[in-house]
């Protein structure tokens, strides 16, 4: 299926795999409205992309900036075809050791931030009977990394509920869900809990995948003809153990 002309809603689009993924959209021919909270970042990658990408600074803990979003992506681009909910963080800690605070971001931005962009951009789709809503989840809505990520996985099995919840929430009527769970990517998200990313790869076992290989697999998906639904989209680094 061309997306030649769609509409999509990118959040998390100020790096990683979610600027990856719009660069990618764009290039399909898609239209792409660029969301996060650092302003100079998504004018920068919007004034790379031309005409067809639009700037929306947003913080996706405020459900009125995501109504806001959509909205503004519908005004400019006349529609929303589809929804990219990527935006996250990773704050690595032990229960016993971790910081509530922490806990807090992570829920907030992992799974609220999915929900209020969702609901945003999956109102104005069954409006119109059509539309894609893909979650960036994580292996880790499957599975435990380790101690220090249980909070995380918790967010990201949360998403899994999320995925399979609206996917029954929006059967029949014209709206797919794509829930993408990637293993170990190389972007700025191990910077919050380890500092310097170089290092923090350097140090795995194993390579890990580029932010533009989780694009591609996301646009693939997206691609599919309308009546195929590609629910679940694992996609890890081919040495990557668990
Ligand atoms: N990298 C990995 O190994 C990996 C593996 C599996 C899943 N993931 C998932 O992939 C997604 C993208 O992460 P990434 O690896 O691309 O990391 P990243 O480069 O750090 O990107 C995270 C994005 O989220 C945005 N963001 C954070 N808080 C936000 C908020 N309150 N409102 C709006 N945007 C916000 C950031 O933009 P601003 O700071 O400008 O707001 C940034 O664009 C996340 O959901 C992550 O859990 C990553």
């Amino acid at each position: 299926m061309t997306l030649n002309g769609k509409t999509a809603v990118v959040t998390g689009a100020s790096s990683g795999i979610g600027e990856a993924t719009a660069r990618l959209l764009a290039r399909e021919g898609c239209n792409v409205a660029l969301a996060a909270r650092r302003e100079d970042r998504l004018k920068s990658l919007a004034a790379q992309l031309g005409e067809g990408a639009l700037a929306v600074p947003t913080d996706v803990t405020d459900p009125a900036a995501c109504e806001e979003l959509v909205s503004r992506a519908v005004e400019r681009f006349g529609s929303v075809d589809v929804l990219v909910a990527n935006a996250g963080l990773g704050l690595y800690g032990s229960i016993p050791d971790g910081d509530p605070e922490d806990w807090r971001r992570m829920f907030e931005v992992n799974v609220l931030g999915v929900l209020y962009t969702t609901r945003a951009a999956v109102r104005h789709m069954l409006e119109r009977g059509a539309g894609d809503v893909v979650i960036v989840s994580s292996l880790s809505g499957r599975r435990v990394p380790g101690a220090d990520g249980t909070v995380y996985a918790a967010t990201k099995h949360a998403l899994t509920a999320v995925a399979e919840g609206l996917r029954m929430d929006v059967s029949g009527r014209g709206v797919r869900v794509i829930n993408v769970e990637p293993g170990l990517v190389r972007t700025e998200f191990p910077e919050s809990s380890h500092g310097n990313a170089d290092r923090y790869y350097a140090e795995r076992d194993h390579s890990p995948l580029e932010a533009e290989d989780v694009a591609a697999a996301i646009v693939y998906a997206v691609g599919q003809p309308p009546r195929v639904s590609l629910n679940e989209v694992v996609v890890r680094p081919t040495e990557q153990l668990k």
